[in-house]
């Protein structure tokens, strides 16, 4: 951390193999041009078909995340379900029901000694059945208040509208609200005027151009003109890219001071 100022550096779901891969290359010299202090990445795309193996968390990690937020593919995977109770660095929405495996916050220690509080929700419109991500946000920041320094809340939903109201019903609450879950990053990033950082969606980390969110586009149109259902294949090749944005954080004067889009070509 230099002058006060905290970066957070948020990167957007991570599809397949290509996703990883790109991260792989290319997290370790973002992290390093950023200067980031923490990294938070999401994972819920990451494994095949969907969702996120422990093996591929695993490798999440070793490209340089602090934490992976997920969504509503995160519970896919079977041995994922175990890990979740295990680690306290792989979340799940907090507003899925109370007996779901893992835990939808963290409190991450960067290595300037800032705490770090991660929260992940899920949307409700257009999106499967959970609690109320408005009630679910206030409590835990009520029931976590004293425990961390400052806060960052990844909301993985499909409407944008639903995003950007979270963000303005918290802004001064969290340093950062993103948006996650569409794989098209949004042009809308700034700061709010009580001081969140804000986007309504990060885009992806793989091969987003010339796919249909980082699937072969062939099969997509097929099914959008036959009405045929088939199984996509995620695109393998062509140029990857690291999808997200840079959050700077003034530790003093408690707000979000800079929003920077990011779109890394691997
Ligand atoms: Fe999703």
């Amino acid at each position: 951390m230099q002058n006060n100022i905290f970066r957070i550096l948020a990167l957007g779901d991570v599809v397949g193999k290509a996703g990883l891969a790109a991260l792989k290359a290319g997290l370790p010299r973002l992290k390093a041009r950023t200067c980031a202090d923490i990294t938070i990445v999401n994972g819920e795309n990451a494994s095949e078909p969907n969702g996120l193996t422990v093996e591929d968390a695993r490798l999440i990690f070793a490209a340089g995340a602090d934490v992976i937020t997920g969504g509503n593919h995160t519970l896919r995977h079977k041995d994922m379900l175990a890990f979740l109770d295990e680690t306290r660095s792989v979340l799940r929405p907090a507003n899925y029901p109370p007996l779901c495996p893992g835990s939808g916050f963290t409190v991450a220690h960067a290595s300037s000694g800032i705490r770090v509080l991660v929260v992940n929700v899920s949307g409700q419109v257009f999106m499967q059945q959970c609690d109320n991500p408005f009630n679910c946000a206030q409590t835990l920041l009520n029931e976590t208040a004293g425990t961390y320094d400052l806060a960052v809340c990844d909301i993985h939903a499909e409407a944008t509208s639903e995003k950007l109201a979270f963000g303005l019903a918290f802004d001064g609450r969290f340093a950062a609200v993103y948006g996650t879950h569409t794989h098209v990053p949004t042009a809308d990033e700034q700061v709010l005027p009580d001081g969140t950082g804000y986007i309504t969606d990060l885009g992806m980390c793989g091969i987003r151009r010339g796919t249909v969110l980082g699937v072969e586009s062939a099969g997509i149109i097929r099914r959008f003109t036959t009405g045929i259902s088939e199984r996509f294949e995620r695109a393998a090749s062509g140029a990857a890219e690291l999808d997200g944005a840079l959050f700077e954080y003034d530790t003093a004067a408690k707000k979000c001071v800079a929003v920077t889009r990011i779109a890394e070509i691997i």
